[in-house]
This record gives structure tokens, sequence and C-alpha cells, in this order.
């Protein structure tokens, strides 16, 4: 690509916009976000299962409203909406509206039950889930310079970049806050706001409920230096060129996103907390029923990855209660909560794996669908709970 070729050079955030939503953009193309990589929800049928089971908790909270919503955010191809409702106990799927919002087109073979929107319906009452939403709403990337300041980063299609004006106003301030650099020049930090936004006005359509998301993130106490923006292709990661050509991905400062009463755990303490573990099934199981061992052996296989450390497990879950009596769903994940310095506490343990209970059989026992790459977009999420801080903005 030459000099002339190579187009304009703008902020990271408008050319991830055009090069992921615009006309020829990586999430419009057919093959959805499951051609590229894998996230929890393709990973194992048992994060539906366990979803379904979050959904069934909100329902009782709620006392068992007439119509039941489960909106999925980012829904991809709604495969985590359709895992949601083949997983529902008839009396709840039978209340329950799903919603799968999404920028893509809906697919032509979609479960009729799902209702496909471009975004969130307003005033519903129930569950909204956001899995892998926040990381591919584009942001800014800032660079510290010779001279110590923050200026922004400005890219061209072809992935090269260069150093554009100082960052001032309201970016400047969201960094201050949530994202202090040091004056060290090379240092990096990817500007948030748009999320915090997104997630805020998600958050406002519930008029009653619980709202989640869960990414892959880091917390004020432990921001990577050089940030984290970065591309992913047919199951590789690749250099972030923003040329439509694959995934532009950042992980997300979820602490800066939650709200009043929000509340941060890691995937391995929400999953743990909805009965998804990875011991192994007893080996007495081997000798009394080998097929039911050797499927539960298989689902525990499963649910080590949704929970591994380094992995799936280290993801954030930001539960955002509205209204009352929806606030403790996973109470019992309290002792895997993490604290403020970034470090985690004591996880929950993994006492003696034979104890460990299995989520339900049944449906989990169904294939897998997704055969494609087998790179999950894992990364280390150190997390927090810090509304306390955020409510002082
Ligand atoms: C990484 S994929 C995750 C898909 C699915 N949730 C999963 O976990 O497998 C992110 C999805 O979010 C969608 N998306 C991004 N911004 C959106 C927005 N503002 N409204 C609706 N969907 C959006 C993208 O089109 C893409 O399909």
């Amino acid at each position: 690509m030459t000099h002339e070729t190579r187009g304009p050079a703008r902020g990271w955030r408008e050319a991830t916009e055009e090069a992921l939503y615009g006309p020829y953009g990586f999430y419009r193309r057919p093959e959805g976000p499951a051609g590229h990589f894998r996230t929890s929800v393709h990973a194992s049928p048992l994060y539906a299962a366990a979803v379904a089971r979050l959904l069934c908790r909100v329902d009782a909270a709620l006392g068992h409203p007439g119509e039941l919503a489960f909106v999925d955010v980012g829904a991809g191809r709604a495969e985590l909406t359709t895992g949601v409702l083949d997983r529902l106990p008839a009396d709840v799927a039978a209340r329950t509206r799903a919603y799968a919002v999404e920028r893509a087109a809906r697919p032509e073979d979609l479960d009729p039950r799902v209702t496909w929107c471009a975004e969130p319906p307003a005033g519903v009452t129930g569950l909204l889930f956001a899995n892998e939403w926040l990381d591919n709403v584009p942001l800014d990337v800032v660079e510290v310079a010779a001279d110590g300041a923050p200026r922004r980063v400005l890219v061209h299609d072809d992935g090269t970049e260069e150093l554009g004006s100082p960052v001032t106003g309201p970016d400047a301030d969201w960094l201050a806050r949530w994202w202090p650099l040091a004056a060290e020049p090379g240092l990096r930090a990817e500007i948030g706001r748009p999320r915090d936004a997104a997630w805020a006005a998600a958050v406002a359509t519930l008029r009653h409920g619980l709202a989640v998301a869960v990414d892959y993130a880091h917390a004020r106490g432990a921001r990577p230096p050089y940030g984290t923006l970065t591309g992913f292709r047919e199951g590789r990661e690749t250099a972030p060129v923003p040329d439509g050509s694959r995934d532009i991905t950042a992980h997300v400062a979820l602490d800066a996103c939650a709200l009043p009463g929000g509340r941060l755990l890691t995937q391995r303490a929400a999953l743990g907390a909805l009965g998804v573990r990875g011991g192994r099934p007893p080996l007495s199981l081997a000798s009394t029923d080998p097929a039911a061992y050797v499927r539960a052996l298989a689902r525990a296989g499963e649910a080590a990855e949704l929970t591994a450390r380094g992995g799936l497990g280290d993801f954030g879950w930001l539960l955002q209660p509205v209204g009352t009596g929806v606030a403790d769903l996973l109470a019992d994940a309290g002792l895997a909560e993490l604290l403020a310095d970034g470090n985690p506490q004591e996880p929950l343990a993994d006492a003696d794996p034979q104890e460990q209970p299995l989520t339900d059989t049944g449906p989990q026992e169904q294939p897998l669908a997704y055969e494609g790459p087998r790179e999950p977009r894992a990364g280390r999420a150190e997390l927090l709970v810090d509304v306390a801080d955020h409510e002082e903005q």
C-alpha cells in the first residue's frame, strides 16, 4: 500500500467504527463472529445453561412477571439467545420474550421466537446480558509523546500510526480519573468513555431487572501500560489493521462502566455461583455407569475451560441491578470478589473436585454447534469493586 492509498489518518474510534460496522465492515460479514474466534457462548452449552439459570433467578426475584425479557446485546448470530431459550423450564419459557440486539442483519434461519433489533427494547423487565459486546464498542487510543503529554493516536487504513493533538476536555478528564498516565513516552491508554455511555444507555432500557456485561477486563489498579488494542482473524490474533478484514478489540475498563450499585466478579466466581465448576466426576461413577461418567467428564472439561485461570475464567462480570430485589442473585459468589488494589482475594476453593456439582445434564449433552478455530480471546482480568469511587464523579 502506498502513502497515497493508505487513506487519511484518523482516530482509532472513527477508524474502528468503519472497519467493524461500515458497509464492508467485519461484523457485516455472513460468517459472523464465530467464524473468526470463539467466546464462552461457543466454548460450551454449559454457558447458556448458566445464563438460563440466572434468568430463572431474575424471574423469581421479580415475582414471575407476565412477560419476562431476555435481551442479548451484541448477540452475534443469537447463539446465546437460542441456547438460553432452549434451556428454560417450560413455565418460564412460556413467559419469556427474547431479543437479540445486533448491528448485523438477522440470520435467515433464526428461531422465530427471537425478536431481532438494532437497539435494546425500552422499558422491559428481566435480564439484559451482553457477552463480549463492550470490547467491540470503538474507542480512541492515546500515547504519551516525547514531551510527556498524552496525544491521540491516529491510524491509516493500513494500520500505520502517527500521533495527533494533545487530549483535552472530557477525554482528558476520563483518563485522569480512570487511566492516569505517567509522563513516560510510549505509554498508552484506551479512552473507555464511549463504552461507559453505551453501557449506561443499555442499562437505562431496563425498567426492572438485572443487566450483566461480560468481557475481558482490567481495573484501575492494574491497567496494561501499553493498552490492549488488537486484531483477530480466522482464529488468530493479528495486528489491529482497520481495513474491515478482522475484528478490532480492546479489553474493557469495566470498573469505569459500573453504575451505582454495580458489582464486579470474575467469570469463575459468577459461573461457580450458577453451578458451573470444573471438578471431575467421582471415579466410582466409572464403574457403575461408564457412559454417564464419560458424559460427566466431558462436561467437566468444558466447565474447566469456562472457569480457567489465565483464560475465560478471568473474564469480568459486571452485575448491574435495576430496581429492588435483584442485587443479590449471585450472593453465593461473594467470597470471590476482588480487592480494590487489583489483587484477587482467595477464590472460591476447588475443595474436593469429586464433590463439585456438575450442571444439569440433558441439553448440555448436545454436540457443540461450533467447529471453527479454537483460539479464545482470553485475557487476564484484574478487577475491583469500585462503585463508590464512581459515584464521586
Ligand atoms: C464479539 S461479538 C460477540 C457475539 C456474542 N455475544 C458472543 O458472545 O458470541 C460482538 C458483537 O457485538 C455486536 N455489536 C457491537 N456493537 C453493537 C451495538 N451497538 N449494537 C448491537 N450489536 C453490537 C457486533 O456486531 C458483534 O456481533
